[in-house]
C-alpha cells in the first residue's frame, strides 16, 4: 500500500511540475494523453495496480486515485485555457503591423506621349464646341477619294499611296473621309472633329504606314477663311503658347477650294531661326481650305446657302513638334527610355 500511495503522490508532483514546462497545445495533449487519457496512461496503470492491495483497502487507495484523476484534469483544463491565450498572444505579435510605416512606393504607368497629344487636342476642339466623330478604318474609294472630288486617274491620288484591300475597299488615307459620312447623314450647322489611325505606304524617319490624324469640319451659312484663320489663332495659342502665330501658304487639295498649308510661329526660337523650324521662322503643321462645293453638292448640301472651312492634322507630327522627337518610329516603339524622358518633359 505505501509503495502504491508513494506512486500516487510522485504522479502528481510529475504532473505539477511538467505541466510548468509545456510550449505548446499540443505538448498539452500528448502529456494529458501520457497521464490520464486512455488505458495506458500512467493513472490507469496506477488504478490496475489495486489489485494487489488487500480488498478492505482498495476502496480508499480507489477514491485517492480518482481524486487525482479529477484535479489532474482540472489542471490539464485550466492549462488548455491559458495556453490557447499564450499561443493566440505570440500570433498577435508574430502578424502585428506597423501602420503607420510609409508603402512602399509602386512604379505606375503614364498615357503614352501620342495620346496625351490626341486628347489634348480633343480638349482644344471640344472647349470650342466641336463634337467627335469617329470613322471606320476601312473605306470604300467612294468616301476616301471620289466624294472628296478626287476620282479614279486624278492626279492627286498619287499624293497618297494607298493600301488597296480590294479594288472597291481600302484602309483608309486620310480622316476625310469622315467628312462625307457626316455632311450624308447630317444638316448644317455642322462641327465635328474626326481623329482616327490612317494609313499609307509610306515609311521613313518621319512617315509611318500607320499614323493618326485629326480631322475638323465647319458647315454653316457664311463661313469663310477668315472663320478658318481666326479658329487656328486660337487653337494654336493653346496647343504652343500664347506668342505662337500662323500664316496660311496656298496649296492644293481636291476636297479645298482655296486651299492652305497652316504655318506656326517657331515656337521654339520664337521665330528667329533654329535647327527644329530649319532656320526658317515657320513650322507647317496642317493642311486646310474652304470645303469645295462640288463636295458639298456631293453630299445634297446646298452650296449656295452654306459653306464651310475643314482641316486636317498630324497627329504624331504634333507630338514630335511637342516633344522634340525627330524619328516617328520613338512614337511607336515601346522603348520605356525614349517614352519616359518624353513624359518627363
Ligand atoms: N486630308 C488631307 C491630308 O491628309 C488634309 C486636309 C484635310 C486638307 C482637310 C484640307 C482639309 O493631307
Amino acid at each position: 500500500m505505501s509503495s502504491l500511495s508513494e506512486n500516487l503522490s510522485t504522479l502528481k508532483g510529475q504532473i505539477e511540475d511538467g505541466l510548468k514546462n509545456l510550449q505548446s497545445s499540443k505538448e498539452l495533449y500528448d502529456f494529458k494523453n501520457l497521464f490520464i487519457e486512455g488505458k495506458k496512461s500512467k493513472i490507469s496503470e496506477l488504478m490496475s495496480g489495486m489489485k494487489s492491495l488487500a480488498p478492505e483497502e482498495r476502496a480508499g487507495f480507489g477514491k485517492s486515485v480518482n481524486e487525482l484523476k479529477v484535479w489532474a484534469q482540472e489542471q490539464f483544463t485550466n492549462m488548455e485555457a491559458e495556453m490557447k491565450k499564450r499561443e493566440l498572444m505570440a500570433r498577435y505579435e508574430r502578424e502585428k503591423i506597423d501602420l503607420t510605416i510609409p508603402a512602399a512606393p509602386q512604379p505606375i504607368g503614364n498615357l503614352h506621349p501620342d495620346t496625351l497629344v490626341k486628347n489634348q487636342l480633343i480638349d482644344i476642339f471640344a472647349g470650342m464646341g466641336f463634337e467627335i466623330y469617329e470613322g471606320a478604318e476601312i473605306e470604300n474609294d467612294y468616301y476616301n477619294f471620289t466624294a472628296l472630288n478626287t476620282p479614279k486617274d486624278h492626279p492627286a491620288r498619287d499624293m497618297q499611296d494607298t493600301f488597296y484591300l480590294s479594288p472597291e475597299f481600302l484602309l483608309r488615307t486620310q480622316t476625310s473621309a469622315g467628312q462625307i459620312h457626316v455632311m450624308e447623314s447630317q444638316k448644317p450647322p455642322i462641327k465635328i472633329l474626326s481623329p482616327g489611325k490612317v494609313f499609307r505606304s509610306d515609311d521613313d524617319a518621319t512617315h509611318s504606314p500607320m499614323f493618326s490624324q485629326m480631322e475638323g469640319l465647319v458647315v454653316d451659312e457664311n463661313i469663310t477663311l477668315s472663320d478658318l484663320k481666326g479658329m487656328l489663332d486660337m487653337f494654336v495659342q493653346k496647343i504652343f503658347g500664347k506668342e505662337t502665330k500662323t500664316r496660311l501658304r496656298p496649296s492644293y487639295f481636291p476636297f479645298t477650294e482655296p486651299s492652305v498649308e497652316v504655318d506656326v510661329s517657331c515656337f521654339e526660337c520664337g521665330g528667329k531661326g533654329c535647327s527644329l523650324c530649319k532656320h526658317t521662322g515657320w513650322i507647317e503643321i496642317l493642311g486646310a481650305g474652304v470645303v469645295n462645293k462640288k463636295v458639298l453638292e456631293n453630299c445634297g448640301i446646298d452650296s449656295e446657302k452654306y459653306s464651310g472651312f475643314a482641316f486636317g492634322m498630324g497627329v504624331e507630327r504634333i507630338a514630335m513638334l511637342k516633344y522634340g522627337i525627330n524619328n516617328i518610329k520613338a512614337l511607336f516603339g515601346s522603348d520605356m527610355r525614349v517614352l519616359k524622358q518624353i513624359n518627363e518633359k
